[in-house]
């Protein structure tokens, strides 16, 4: 890494990290905010940018820097796992991209509603119809589609349990995806979104470099530097740990 003469933010002083409310709420973690706060001196402060604890950025990040320095290990194999056999089967470059991106809000921002999130942080990028199908996957997941062989998830009834039922929600948004012009698209998303880690290769990212570069318009500026209207959402990715 060339740009690890950068200087780390707030060097000497204890940097204290008060994780996002939305990844804790409703859990055991006990709020300290307060306990932070009377912590506060000049040799302690509270986070501010990069992180020692996780891999630098680059300052102009592009898609697969984050796949390869900010995502869970799980979210960036099944993502990679899926693209890599909607590729193999001659998916057309759309399915493939949509694969590749359809948990994104999962790999390191939020995973409640991922679907609609993943979304937002990739529409100026791709097509329509990719944002399209990645928003929409998430409802079409709970709907079975016989006609293309798609079932309800068995790894739903272990997460969910056996009786949950989908909120109103999604099946609303589903019943409106069925007869849409992109619905084989986002269909297409959910018979790749399967958990096939076992009996599937290690999938090197730079397989997909050709596609991205079709598919994905990366900003100049790198991804969260652009001006976009989803900027700050890549900026959360690249410091999840800053207290503003
Ligand atoms: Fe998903
Ligand atoms: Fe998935």
């Amino acid at each position: 890494m060339t740009d690890d003469t950068r200087p780390w933010p707030q060097e000497g002083r204890e940097r204290q990290i008060y994780p996002s409310p939305v990844g804790w709420v409703g859990t055991d973690f006990v709020d300290n905010e307060m306990e932070l706060l009377a912590r506060l001196n000049p040799k302690t402060v509270m986070m501010m940018g990069d992180n020692p604890a996780l891999p630098r950025m680059p300052e102009r990040p592009c898609l697969l820097d984050f796949f390869r320095l900010r995502f869970g290990e799980l979210t960036r194999r099944h993502l990679l796992v899926s693209a890599k056999r909607a590729l193999d089967d001659g998916q057309s470059e759309t399915v493939v991209i949509a694969c590749l991106l359809h948990d994104i809000a999962n790999g390191c921002l939020i995973r409640s509603d991922h679907g609609y999130w993943g979304a937002q942080l990739i529409a100026p990028y791709v097509s329509e119809e990719v944002a399209w199908a990645v928003k929409y996957h998430q409802a079409l997941r709970y709907v079975p589609d016989p006609a293309v062989g798609y079932a309800y998830p068995d790894s739903y009834h272990r997460f969910f349990g056996a009786d949950y039922q989908p909120p109103e929600y999604l099946m609303r948004d589903a019943a409106e995806a069925q007869g849409h012009k992109w619905h084989a698209t986002a269909r297409a998303v959910t018979l790749y979104d399967t958990y096939f880690f076992d009996d599937f290769p290690d999938v090197d990212p730079s397989e997909l470099e050709g596609i991205i570069a079709r598919n994905f318009r990366q900003p100049a500026e790198g991804l969260g530097f652009d001006g976009s209207p989803v900027a700050h959402m890549w900026r959360t990715m690249i410091w999840p740990n800053n207290f503003l």
